[in-house]
């Protein structure tokens, strides 16, 4: 039986094969294997892609996150808000920096933070937010922005971090998302909308401070070599991503309006199904703020049927992810911060119920039409009408 993959690397790396071939040569022979020309040259591709005045690249997206909170100052004794549904290791850093993570439910509909929670975590010791655009949707970036202005009003200086690891490409009122934070953070992890050939990320900022800083931060606290000015990192980004990077950014677009091209054809079939009595269990999917655009990277259904479906997909070959499994807090690494002041009880309903319920169904720029149809009849367990 013909099969569905979850992912296609090779068809997205393939596009710039041949280029990159011949620049890998180069930096072989030229052996500027980290930093150098071709890390400045793709800050500055990106920083013009995003519209962001400042770029600065690192060696991962917990890079990018960790090396923001402490260039936003976030440390021992300071709170900062994480959603409670989002990548696992994006709580690993703000532990790390000596910080308490207050976990916050997310909302039904897109999976993003909630931010009538978020003014309810919020104490005096809150530092950060860290927003994660969640499956390329964007966080509620006009009620996050006004509560950390509410806090500046009040004499709090409260950082809004964006995690935008899955977010390349999206916006929110017309604006890249990762422009509108303080910091915005990118992962060019593998499977991202814009991946690497490994383990790569960056962060956007306002201002030339904050830039400096970073790059500071990201290679051993160093602004003059051997000479550190603080304790930093060894956070840099190899050469080799960065030349990778650089060829297939000019892609970055046409790949997400192939995503959303995609996902509006799934988001028209399980909307016609959620009107037909044939279909009584077809999985919800989430769907993001009609202010901003999604990036799609990845396209996740919920439904109280979870391992019905998995079973349908396995049956015909289908690939799949459970995106994730269990609510931070409830992870062994987090259940120590599952209580709060603000939440003695530690409930999180929306992230458990989309940690029960939610799977990602096949969604890249090279999927087929044909395998999206095929997608669909296994999710609606049966054949699809043609009008779908
Ligand atoms: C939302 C989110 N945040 C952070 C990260 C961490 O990025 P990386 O794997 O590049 O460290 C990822 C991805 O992997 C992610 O999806």
């Amino acid at each position: 039986m013909p099969s569905v993959p979850f992912l296609d690397l090779y068809a997205a790396n393939k596009r710039v094969e041949t280029a990159f071939y011949l620049r890998l040569k180069d930096l072989y022979r030229r052996s500027a294997f980290i930093g150098g020309p071709a890390v400045e040259t793709f800050e500055r591709a990106f920083a013009a892609e995003t519209g962001s005045p400042y770029c600065v690249a690192v060696s991962s997206g917990t890079a990018a996150l960790h090396l923001s909170l402490v260039a936003a100052g976030v440390g021992s004794g300071d709170e900062v808000i994480v959603p409670a549904f989002t990548f696992p290791g994006a709580a690993g850093p703000v532990v790390h920096v000596g910080a308490r993570p207050v976990f916050v439910d997310v909302q039904g509909r897109d999976g993003c933070l909630d931010p009538a929670s978020v003014a309810q975590a919020v104490t005096h010791k809150t530092r950060a937010i860290l927003a994660t655009h969640l499956f390329g949707h964007p966080a509620n970036l006009d009620a996050l922005r006004a509560l950390v202005k509410k806090a500046k009003a009040s004499g709090q200086n409260i950082a809004l971090i964006e995690d935008a690891a899955q977010a390349h490409g999206g916006s929110w009122r017309g604006k890249s998302l990762g422009t509108h934070g303080d910091f915005g953070c990118f992962s060019f992890y593998p499977t991202k909308n814009l991946g690497g050939l490994g383990d790569g990320g960056a962060i956007l900022v306002k201002t030339k401070a904050h830039a400096t800083h970073l790059r500071r931060l990201r290679d051993h606290g160093q602004a003059q070599r051997f000479f550190p000015e603080e304790s930093g990192f060894n956070a840099r980004m190899d050469a080799l991503q960065a030349l990778f990077l650089k060829l297939k950014l000019p892609g970055l677009r046409a790949g997400n309006a192939r995503r959303a091209a995609l996902a509006a054809r799934y988001l028209r079939a399980l909307g016609a199904a959620a009107v037909d009595a044939t279909f009584p269990d077809a999985p919800e999917p989430l769907i993001p703020d009609a202010r901003g655009i999604s990036s799609w990277h990845a396209f996740v259904v919920h439904t109280p049927q979870r391992a019905t479906l998995i079973r349908n997909l396995q049956l015909r070959n289908i690939g799949h992810q459970v995106y994730y499994p269990a609510a931070l807090p409830d992870t062994p690494a987090f259940r120590a911060f599952a209580t709060n002041a603000k939440n003695k009880r530690g409930e999180y309903p929306v992230a458990r119920e989309l940690a029960r319920t939610s799977l990602a169904l096949p969604l890249h720029p090279d999927l087929k039409v044909a395998d999206a149809r095929a997608v669909l009849s296994a999710v609606l367990s049966l054949p699809l009408p043609t009008t779908l």
